[in-house]
């Protein structure tokens, strides 16, 4: 019987399109070479939606993210001076991506962050600083915290101007998402690093205390404390230390980016947004605007994303295990994007429509070998 999925495909802004238009063609091989029925659902996403149809995240797009069995989402923002043209509480960051985590309450991103041994010269950081690549498992609670607190802006009896911004977190918020953290260092090297600023922050202190309860579920695991300054250190003297780590919305989000640097770039770095009934894909990055329109973004994190839905909303291992393999194979043979090449002289890097070719040919590859 053929397993028919519908895909929810928002494209976004800027570079958006551009990666978007080859991560699809993963659905595409699979459908002529495997039995499986992807329907692709375009929407209208980000700002050019607010520019289309007046709104960031349109009631029409809505409808098509609930009706889908998974959501692809291309990265999506203006450059700051362009963000201007749109009233701040449409713009693609608050307007869209933020309501649509909450739509879905996908309190879990994974953002994997990984190297593979034969890769390590994108890396910045010297070939004996990772040995044997880099492979961390970032997990970034999404819809608590500093993001989604209560928020209040005026002026004060003095007259002068004051914002409010709050850490909020309930101890099930930070239980489901410690949770997955044990669960992933089970099925790993059962070790967890858990990343907070208990020294200061009582949302720390808190998010550690019930840690430390569902830690007694998972005593074949073992927990590291770190602070996040000092694992923004670590992570770069000596990422090999990091297995699967687990931290709230904004060091996570800030640590997740220090992780694409430590990998050669941003554009390696794909993710996972899981919620209880509905999970969505988007790579780490932002739409990148600086080099819109030029043919030349890094895909990988996009198509990335198709190989971590197919894993995580579909249970399709071995074709998410044929799209990684496929694009280390690119690497191997000695291709590189504009964001990882050396610069050095004779180097010339693959367009973003290159590269996307030289993996759906080995894609297509491996799924008519099996
Ligand atoms: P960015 O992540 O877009 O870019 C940072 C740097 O990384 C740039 O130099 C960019 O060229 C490079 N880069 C990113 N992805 C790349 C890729 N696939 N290939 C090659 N190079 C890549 O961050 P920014 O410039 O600070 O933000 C731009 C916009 O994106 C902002 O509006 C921001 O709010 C938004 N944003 C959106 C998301 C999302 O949709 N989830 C995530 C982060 C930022
Ligand atoms: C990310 C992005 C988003 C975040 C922004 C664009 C809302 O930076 O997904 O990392 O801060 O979560
Ligand atoms: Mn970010």
């Amino acid at each position: 019987m053929t397993n028919a999925y519908k895909i929810a495909v928002l494209a976004g802004d800027a570079i958006g399109p551009e990666i978007m238009t080859q991560a699809v063609r993963v659905f595409d091989l699979l459908n002529q070479h495997r039995d499986l029925a992807f329907e692709l659902l375009p929407a209208p996403f980000g700002a050019s939606a607010y520019f289309s149809h007046g709104k960031s995240f349109p009631e029409e797009t809505k409808a098509i993210c609930d009706s889908a069995d998974a959501i692809l989402k291309g990265p999506v923002g203006l450059s700051y001076e362009e963000s201007k043209k749109i009233p701040v509480e449409e713009q693609a960051e608050r307007g869209a991506i933020l309501p649509l985590r909450a739509r879905y309450q996908t309190f879990a991103n994974f953002r994997p962050i990984h190297l593979s041994k034969d890769m390590i010269q994108f890396s910045p950081l010297k070939a004996s600083v990772i040995p044997e690549g880099v492979d961390i498992l970032l997990i970034r609670e999404l819809v608590g915290g500093l993001y989604f607190g209560k928020k209040d802006k005026g002026i004060n009896a003095e007259g002068k101007r004051y914002v409010h911004e709050t850490l909020e977190y309930t101890e099930d918020q930070i239980m489901q998402v410690v949770r997955v953290g044990f669960e992933q260092a089970k099925k790993r090297k059962h070790r967890l690093h858990n990343i907070h600023k208990s020294n200061v922050l009582m949302s720390s202190v808190l998010w550690n205390e019930v840690l430390e309860e569902v830690h007694t579920e998972y005593p074949e695991v073992e927990v590291i404390h770190l602070l996040v300054d000092a694992a923004a250190t670590a992570l770069c003297l000596n990422p090999g230390q990091f297995d699967v780590m687990v931290m709230e919305n904004m060091f996570g989000d800030i640590l997740s980016d220090q992780a694409g640097g430590i990998l050669g770039s941003l554009g390696l770095m794909p993710s996972a947004c899981i919620g209880p009934n509905k999970a969505y894909y988007e790579p780490s990055h932002g739409s990148a605007p600086d080099i819109a329109g030029k043919n030349i973004a890094n895909p990988y994190s996009m198509i990335g994303s198709v190989a971590m839905m197919l894993e995580m909303s579909f249970g399709l291992n071995q074709e998410a295990s044929y799209v990684w393999s496929a694009m280390k194979a690119v690497f191997e043979a000695g291709y590189t994007t504009a964001d990882l090449d050396s610069g050095m002289e004779g180097s010339s890097p693959v367009s973003t429509t290159q590269f996307g070719d030289l993996v759906m040919e080995h894609l297509e590859m491996l799924l008519t070998e099996a």
